[in-house]
C-alpha cells in the first residue's frame, strides 16, 4: 500500500472509530489504540503538508480564532414549532390540520424528545463537511464551522465508512435506533440502506439540522470542575451550550463537551445523472429521514417512536412527561411531527412555526418560591458556596427547599435578596438553580445581600484568589473543610470504609477526636463508646472497618487525599508512574506531565499539596499507623513494572463470585494488568462472571480468551 492509500486507511478507520464511540456510545478499540492511530496520522500529515484536507480527523481542532462570524444564508427557512399543553391542546391541533387537508387523517406521526439545546444547520458537498451555522432569525444564521467541527459525534465525512460488515439484524439491535425487537423490520429497511449507503454516492449536497447539546452528567462534571477550582460554574447546559458555539476561539469550544443528535434534512440534492434504481433519493417520510441520518452515519435519538394514530402519539409522549429525568439531556417536552414529510410540506406554516409539526411540552420546570434565607457551604477545598433555603415548593413531581445560587458574584448581579420571590428552575437531573428575583413583588423590606468576610464554619476571615470567582476560607484546621475531606477520604472510590456515614463524621470531629485523616486509624474504642449511638459492636465493627482500609490499593489513598483534579482515572494512573507515597511526593512538574492523561494544572496542584507542611504531617501520621499501601513493598514495585498480569488487558461482565467490580480493577492493577471497558481485539482475557451482558458475544465473536475468577487467580499463583 502507498503512503497515500494508508494515509486514506487510516482516516477511514479514524472516523468508523470515532464514530462508534460518539454516535454510537459502543467504542471497540481502547483510547490508546485511538491515541496511536491518531498521533500515525498527524506523523503522516506532517511529512505531506499537501495531503492534509479539511475532512481529516486532525482538523477537528486547531483553527485559529475568527474576528467575528460570517453571515450564512440557510437554503430552505429554519422554522420552528408551535407549543401544546397537554393533550387537549395536542388533539386540537390535530383537529385544526385535519380541516386543511383530510390526509392527515391517513398519516402516521413520529415523537421524538424536543432536546433543549442550539439548532444547527450543517452542510455537506459530496459528503464534505463543508459549513454549519446557527439558526439565526431562521433566513440567516451566523458561519460556526469552526466550532462544529469540534464537536466529535459530528461526521466530517459521510456515509461513514465502516469496516464493519453490512450489519445485521442482530447487530442494528445495538443501534440507538434499535433497542427493542418491535423494530426489527425497520432494522431491515436500514439494512438496505446500510448496504446501499456504503456503496452508494453521498447527496451531491445535503443540509442536515440538529440540536447542538450538553448532556446533563457532562454538564454535572463540567461544573464541578470549576467550582473546584474556584471558577466561576454555568448556569444551565442550554446556555453553556450556546455560549460554547458562539466562541471566536474554537479552541475553547473543543474544550466543552458538546454533543449533537440529528432530526431534520433541509435540503438534499442528488448527484445526476441517477441511475434509474438509485437507492439514496430524498427520505418522503420523518421515519426515513431519521434512518436515512443514521444510515449515513449521524447521531440520532434512541427514543424516536412511530405510531399510525394521533391518540397513541399523544399517550407516548405523555410518557414521557413523567420520564424526562430519564433523558441525558435536558428536554422541555417531545415533538410530534406528521410522518408524511409531502403532506407535512403542504400543509405550510404560520409565521415562523410550521403547521405539519407541535411541540408538546412538559409541565413547566420553573416556579416562583420565597427565598427564606442564603446559607453559604464550605468544600473540601475550603471554597465557599451560596445556597438557597427555600420555602418548599413541588417542581415537576419533586419537593424542592434548596437550590444552588452559583457563586456571590451571581447573587449580585442578579440584585437576588433574602426574603425575596424568586424564579426556580428544576430540569432533568440538574441541580435546581434560583433564575432570578420576581422584583414586582418586593416589599421593600428585602435588603441587598453581603458576602459572609468570615467563613462560617470556623469564624476566620475568607480570601480571594486573583483570576478566580470564589471565596475560600484558607484555615486548614476548618472543621467544616475537615469535614468533606474525612467524608470524601471515607467514601466509596476513596477507602471505601462502611458505617463511617457523615454523621459519625460531624461527631468525631466536634469532640475533637479527629483532627485529620490519620487520626481515624488511631481512635481508641473508648473514644467511640462516648459517642452519642455507640454501644460495644458498633464500636467494634467501626473500628475494623477502618483497619481494613489500611490495605486499601495506593491509588485509592491517592483517590483518597482529596488532591484538585486528582480522581480516581488520574490517580490509578499516577500510582502506575509512582508506585509508593515518597515518589509521588518527590515527583516534580515536570515528572508528573510524564504521566499520561496529567496535564499542567493536575501537575501544579499535585506538587503544591505535597508542598503543605500540614498535608506532610497527615502523610507522615498515615505512614506510622501502617496505611502505607505498597510503599516499601518490593513486590508492588516489582508488579508495578513487571506484575504476573503486566501487558495484560481485562474486560469483566458480570457478577464474580467473591470480587466486587472495584475490587477485582484493583487486584488486577496491582498485579500490572490494566481493565478496560469494552472488549476489542486487544483484549487479553474476558473476566466471566454470572449473567454476563453483551460483552460476552463480542468477545466470543472476536475470539478473546474466556475466564473465570478461579482461573485470574491462578495467573497470578503461576506466575
Ligand atoms: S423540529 C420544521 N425536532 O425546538 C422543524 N425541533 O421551535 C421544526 N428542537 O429551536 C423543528 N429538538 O431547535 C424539531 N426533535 C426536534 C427538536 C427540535 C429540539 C428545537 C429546535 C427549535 C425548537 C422548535
Amino acid at each position: 500500500m502507498s503512503t497515500r492509500e494508508s494515509l486514506e486507511q487510516l482516516r477511514k478507520e479514524i472516523n468508523f472509530h470515532n464514530y462508534r464511540y460518539h454516535v454510537l456510545d459502543a467504542p471497540v478499540i481502547s483510547d490508546t489504540e485511538f491515541d496511536r492511530m491518531m498521533a500515525e496520522l498527524k506523523r503522516i500529515e506532517a511529512e505531506h503538508p499537501d495531503w492534509v484536507a479539511p475532512d481529516s480527523p486532525t482538523q477537528r481542532v486547531g483553527a485559529a480564532p475568527s474576528e467575528k462570524f460570517e453571515k450564512v444564508r440557510h437554503p430552505a427557512p429554519i422554522l420552528s414549532l408551535a407549543n401544546a399543553f397537554g393533550a387537549n391542546e395536542a388533539r386540537a391541533w390535530f383537529e385544526r390540520i385535519r380541516k386543511v387537508d383530510d390526509r392527515v387523517e391517513k398519516t402516521k406521526f413520529v415523537v421524538e424528545p424536543k432536546i433543549d439545546g442550539v439548532s444547527v444547520v450543517l452542510h455537506y458537498r459530496d459528503g464534505i463537511f463543508m459549513q454549519g451555522a446557527t439558526r439565526g432569525d431562521g433566513e440567516v444564521g451566523e458561519d460556526i464551522t469552526a466550532n462544529l467541527r469540534t464537536i466529535r459525534a459530528i461526521p466530517l465525512r459521510i456515509p461513514v465508512e465502516s469496516k464493519a460488515k453490512p450489519a445485521t439484524s442482530d447487530k442494528l439491535k445495538d443501534l440507538p435506533l434499535f433497542g427493542s425487537t418491535q423494530h426489527l423490520a425497520i432494522a431491515n429497511t436500514l439494512r438496505v440502506r446500510c448496504q446501499q449507503s456504503s456503496i452508494a454516492q453521498p447527496p451531491a449536497y445535503l443540509v442536515v439540522r440538529g440540536e447542538a447539546f450538553i448532556s446533563v452528567k457532562n454538564f454535572e462534571e463540567l461544573n464541578k470542575r470549576l467550582e473546584e477550582n474556584g471558577e466561576k460554574t454555568y448556569l444551565n447546559p442550554r446556555n453553556t451550550a450556546a455560549g460554547s458555539l458562539r466562541q471566536l476561539d474554537p479552541a475553547v469550544t473543543a474544550s466543552r463537551p458538546l454533543t449533537l443528535l440529528s432530526y431534520q434534512i433541509v435540503a438534499w440534492e442528488d448527484s445526476l445523472p441517477q441511475p434509474p434504481d438509485h437507492l439514496t433519493t430524498r427520505p418522503t417520510s420523518q421515519w426515513e429521514v431519521l434512518e436515512t441520518l443514521q444510515a449515513l452515519g449521524f447521531p440520532i435519538t434512541n427514543t424516536a417512536r412511530r405510531f399510525d394514530d394521533i391518540e397513541s402519539a399523544i399517550a407516548y409522549a405523555e410518557t414521557w412527561a413523567l420520564r424526562r429525568d430519564e433523558l441525558p439531556y435536558e428536554a422541555d417536552g417531545m415533538v410530534i411531527k406528521i410522518d408524511d414529510l409531502r403532506l407535512a410540506e403542504d400543509l405550510g406554516f404560520v409565521g415562523k412555526d410550521v403547521r405539519g409539526a407541535i411541540a408538546f411540552k412538559f409541565p413547566a420546570c420553573e416556579v416562583t418560591t420565597k427565598l427564606q434565607e442564603i446559607r453559604v457551604n464550605v468544600g473540601r477545598t475550603g471554597v465557599l458556596t451560596p445556597y438557597a433555603v427555600l420555602e418548599p415548593v413541588e417542581i415537576g413531581g419533586v419537593i424542592v427547599e434548596r437550590a444552588t445560587l452559583h457563586n456571590f458574584d451571581y447573587i449580585a448581579e442578579k440584585n437576588i435578596r433574602p426574603g425575596d420571590r424568586v424564579l426556580v428552575k428544576r430540569a432533568g437531573e440538574v441541580i435546581p438553580y434560583v433564575i432570578g428575583p420576581v422584583v414586582d413583588l418586593r416589599t421593600g423590606a428585602e435588603k441587598p445581600y453581603a458576602p459572609p468576610k468570615t467563613c462560617p464554619a470556623c469564624g476566620q476571615s475568607v480570601e480571594h484568589f486573583e483570576g478566580e470567582v470564589a471565596w475560600y476560607c484558607v484555615n486548614a484546621a476548618c472543621p467544616a473543610q475537615l469535614v468533606r475531606n474525612v467524608e470524601h477520604f471515607v467514601s466509596k472510590g476513596a477507602m471505601d470504609i462502611t458505617g463511617l456515614g457523615i454523621k459519625i463524621v460531624e461527631q468525631l470531629i466536634a469532640e475533637g477526636l479527629v483532627k485529620d485523616v490519620a487520626d481515624l486509624y488511631t481512635l481508641k474504642k473508648d473514644d467511640l463508646l462516648k459517642l452519642e449511638g455507640f454501644a460495644d459492636k458498633k464500636a467494634d465493627n467501626l473500628r475494623t472497618a477502618i483497619r481494613a482500609s489500611a490495605s486499601q490499593p495506593i491509588q485509592r489513598l491517592i483517590t483518597a487525599l482529596g488532591i484538585r483534579g486528582v480522581g480516581e482515572v488520574v490517580a490509578a494512573d499516577l500510582s502506575r508512574a509512582f508506585p509508593a507515597l515518597d515518589l509521588l511526593a518527590k515527583a516534580s512538574v515536570d515528572d508528573l506531565q510524564m504521566v499520561e492523561g496529567i496535564g499542567p494544572n493536575i501537575a501544579a496542584a499535585i506538587v503544591d499539596w505535597f508542598n503543605r507542611p500540614r498535608n506532610r504531617a497527615v502523610l507522615e501520621k498515615l505512614r506510622a499507623a501502617g496505611v502505607w499501601p505498597v510503599s516499601n513493598s518490593q513486590s508492588a514495585v516489582r508488579n508495578l513494572q513487571a506484575g504476573p498480569l503486566a501487558g495484560l488487558t481485562f474486560v469483566v461482565t458480570g457478577t464474580l463470585p467473591t470480587f466486587s467490580r472495584d475490587e477485582v480493577k484493583n487486584f488486577i492493577q496491582s498485579h500490572g494488568g490494566k481493565v478496560t471497558d469494552s472488549v476489542g481485539k486487544n483484549t487479553s482475557y474476558l473476566l466471566l462472571g454470572e449473567n454476563p451482558g453483551s460483552k460476552l458475544a463480542k468477545a466470543r465473536a472476536l475470539g478473546v480468551k474466556i475466564i473465570d475468577e478461579g482461573e485470574l487467580r491462578t495467573l497470578i499463583t503461576d506466575y
